[in-house]
């Protein structure tokens, strides 16, 4: 409430922001979590929480009245629909040169994301957090977190006959063919239950398309882990529907924390000003970096350091798709979680892991659709823009040159090896690349560069960063267990020292 002085808030409820409310209130501490998107828990008219991605409705995306698909284009046709506004769960921001895909609601990303959850491999780690022992990463933080997070694996031999997991097995067929590496990805989304899905003896989610507007069933997204571990401390409330705005020193000690809460057209309802002795922004890599520039820029945070929004990257990602032969059916019933990735990151000329994504088009397409994560060495910087009291960020899709150029090292091989084509059709009219869009914004307020090496904004006792802003724009596979076991990390060394 307005007015209100607590000892701990957190910005955002997503990997980082869940790993601070889980441990603090372990340790003792009463915190509050402030989240910009809703508490997705009431069923809609047709008793689900979430649309799915053939069906899209309101509850798809944050304040549009167009989706704005990844694949937003079919045999060359614009495949967007007309939505009604709403606070929907997923937003696509745009920025000048990409638009970066966040989740929205309480469990931030963990709510629209594939789930693939995947440990970098040891050899890597030095290049992903330079200043990072990866000793005590890998024996403690990255356990930990997996075990926090409930991953899990595929039953292989299930895999082998499964329906649902044709587009995989071709997949992974014609990288071997092409002499690639490829690994079983390991996952949130609940295996067992998936099963049933396929068995028809439980409701289809994964089995449904659904995935980036939310899944009803199957995915063990943080509101069902960490938050929910949280919650049961009883140390732990989730205020939904509030953003924050400002973040300054108060009078007195403490920090001032400005907030609106919104109604789910996003109109504000009311302005509100709290005090906390300590805050942590987890708004995600573009929320966190677009507060932290703004607070800078506008004198609220005139101290924090010059590198504050920069080390942006998207990490590396690129989408393309092939168009297979007739006799490499993908199939008409695809599951919505990726469970396989071709590893060619070891090519020092072009290193790339390329997730085998499912195409849930309801039909047969004999496509095969891949996310890419490669090495781009581009860089980005949010600056704000007194204009329009924006931020802005200066990636040009260009940018993405590199990536593409890490790709097609191993689809034109694959396309070499199997006679097929790329598809031209889905990324726009005649274009091949999906190197405009990213679901893996990383950087912004680097760790050891932006921070100290645990995450603290020195200038200021007690503000803390705790999300993908730490991460200096790679994570060489999907980020979010890395960005979870960071936070593990971090929090225990903050508990230890700050809080007494
Ligand atoms: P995250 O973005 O999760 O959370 C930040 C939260 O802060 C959000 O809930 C946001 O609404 C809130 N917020 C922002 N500004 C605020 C403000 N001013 N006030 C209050 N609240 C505010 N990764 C992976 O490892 N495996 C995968 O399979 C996928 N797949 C995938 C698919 C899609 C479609 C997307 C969009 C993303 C993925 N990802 C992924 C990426 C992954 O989801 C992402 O890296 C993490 O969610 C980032 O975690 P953070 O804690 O940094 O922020």
């Amino acid at each position: 409430n307005d007015g209100d002085t607590m000892p701990v808030l957190v910005i955002g409820t997503g990997y980082g922001g869940a790993v601070a409310a889980l441990r603090l209130a372990q340790a003792g501490q009463n915190v509050i979590m402030v989240e910009k998107g809703m508490s997705w828990t009431q069923p809609g008219s047709d008793g689900k929480v979430f649309c799915n991605m053939l069906n899209p409705d309101g509850r798809s995306y944050w304040l549009r009245t167009e989706t704005d698909q990844p694949i937003n284009h079919f045999m060359g046709a614009p495949y967007n629909k007309s939505i009604s506004s709403y606070t929907g769960v997923l937003d696509s921001e745009q920025f000048s040169g990409i638009r970066i895909y966040q989740g929205r609601g309480v469990g931030g990303g963990s709510l629209v994301n594939g789930g693939m959850a995947v440990t970098p491999k040891q050899e890597n780690f030095a290049s992903i957090l330079p200043s990072v022992d990866a000793g005590p990463m890998y024996s403690t933080y990255y356990p930990r977190a997996n075990a926090g997070l409930k991953v899990n694996n595929i039953d292989q031999t299930w895999f082998q006959g499964a329906d649902c997991y044709q587009f995989a097995r071709v997949g992974i067929k014609q990288a071997q063919r092409s002499g690639f590496a490829y690994t079983f990805v390991p996952n949130v989304y609940d295996f067992n239950y998936m099963k049933q899905e396929q068995a028809s003896t439980a409701p289809r989610s994964a089995l449904d398309a659904e995935v980036i507007y939310g899944n009803n069933y199957g995915k063990n997204s943080l509101d069902k882990t960490y938050l929910a571990a949280a919650s049961g401390t009883g140390k732990v409330t989730i205020v939904p529907q509030h953003v924050v705005t400002t973040v300054a020193p108060a009078n007195g000690g403490g920090y001032s924390v400005s907030m609106n809460q919104i109604d789910t057209s996003g109109n504000t309802v009311k302005a509100k000003t709290v005090t906390a002795q300590k805050v942590f922004f987890a708004a995600g890599s573009v929320g966190t970096s677009k507060l932290l520039v703004t607070q800078k820029a506008t004198g609220k945070l005139p101290n924090l350091p010059d590198s504050v929004g920069t080390g942006w990257g998207n990490n590396g990602n690129v989408m393309v798709a092939r168009q297979n032969q007739a006799w490499d059916a993908t199939g008409s019933l695809q599951s919505c979680i990726p469970c396989v990735g071709i590893d060619n990151w070891a090519d020092s000329g072009g290193p790339a892991f390329a997730e085998v994504s499912p195409f849930p088009a309801g039909i047969e397409t004999f496509a095969s659709l891949y996310l890419a994560i490669t090495k781009n060495p581009n860089r980005g910087t949010f600056t704000y823009n007194s204009g329009t009291g924006g931020v802005d960020l200066n990636w040009q899709t260009a940018w993405n040159q590199p990536s593409i150029d890490c790709a097609k090292r191993i689809f034109d091989k694959i396309n070499s090896k199997e006679g097929t084509i790329y598809r031209t059709d889905l990324f726009g009219e005649y274009k091949t690349w999906g190197d405009d869009f990213a679901y893996h914004p990383l950087g912004g307020c680097v760790l050891n560069v932006s921070t100290d090496n645990y995450g603290r904004l020195t200038p200021y006792p007690g503000l803390y960063v705790i999300d993908g802003s730490l991460i200096p724009g790679l994570t060489t596979v999907n980020p979010f267990v890395t960005i979870t076991a960071l936070a593990e990390r971090n929090i225990e060394k903050i508990i230890a020292e700050d809080f007494h």
